[in-house]
């Protein structure tokens, strides 16, 4: 079950399809993103047992995701490189809270949050895109990254009290709605 606080605006979809090659690439450079978010938290929390294999999976996914989407692009003979990145990440990054285990739990729900909102993303273009082996490419993403966002709310469980959890969960949906909100530069797979 996805925890977002609000659906992806009305055009965003059109926005998309209309600067699909730049989407596809701000896609690869998540996936690679969602490979070093798990693994930065194995490098931050090596006493925390329970996180170790749990996370060491998830980014050894993600990073197949990169490969499949670096995959894409070649075929659509677009190129991957550098590209400005959208702030979503880091206007929810800002709402973390300094001292343990509140730092922990942030970090698990807003990865399981932006798998979410991935998710939910990957759906829109599915039945978006006229291209239907693209469209298939996003549906085959999107029950991962569904498994993933179980993934992250499964570890924060480990931390605190269900109720606890589930009070931050719809406090830090509702700072991901507004992140996603805010006016940005450019068409993203998080803007
Ligand atoms: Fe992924
Ligand atoms: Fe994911």
């Amino acid at each position: 079950m996805l925890t977002l606080a609000a659906a992806t605006r009305e055009g965003w979809v059109a926005e998309a399809l209309a600067s699909l090659d730049d989407v596809l690439i701000d896609h690869a450079h998540c996936e690679k993103k969602a490979a070093g978010g798990a693994l930065k938290l194995l490098f931050s929390y090596p006493q925390h047992g329970f996180l170790q294999a749990p996370l060491s999976r998830l980014a050894r996914e993600e990073l197949a995701h990169f490969e499949e989407v670096l995959r894409w692009l070649q075929q659509r003979g677009i190129s991957f490189g550098r590209q400005r990145p959208s702030a979503y990440g880091g206007r929810l990054h800002a709402h973390v809270r300094p001292r343990e285990p509140q730092r922990l739990l942030d970090l698990l729900l807003i990865h399981a949050l932006i798998e979410a909102r991935s998710c939910e993303r990957f759906g829109l273009l599915a039945d978006a895109v006229p291209d239907e082996t693209l469209a298939g490419r996003f549906r085959g993403l999107l029950a991962a990254e569904a498994r993933h966002h179980s993934v992250y709310i499964g570890l924060g469980r480990r931390l605190v009290p269900e109720e606890a959890l589930q009070e931050r969960l719809t406090a830090l949906a509702e700072r991901e709605a507004e992140a996603l909100a805010a006016p940005a530069p450019d068409v993203r797979l998080h803007s």
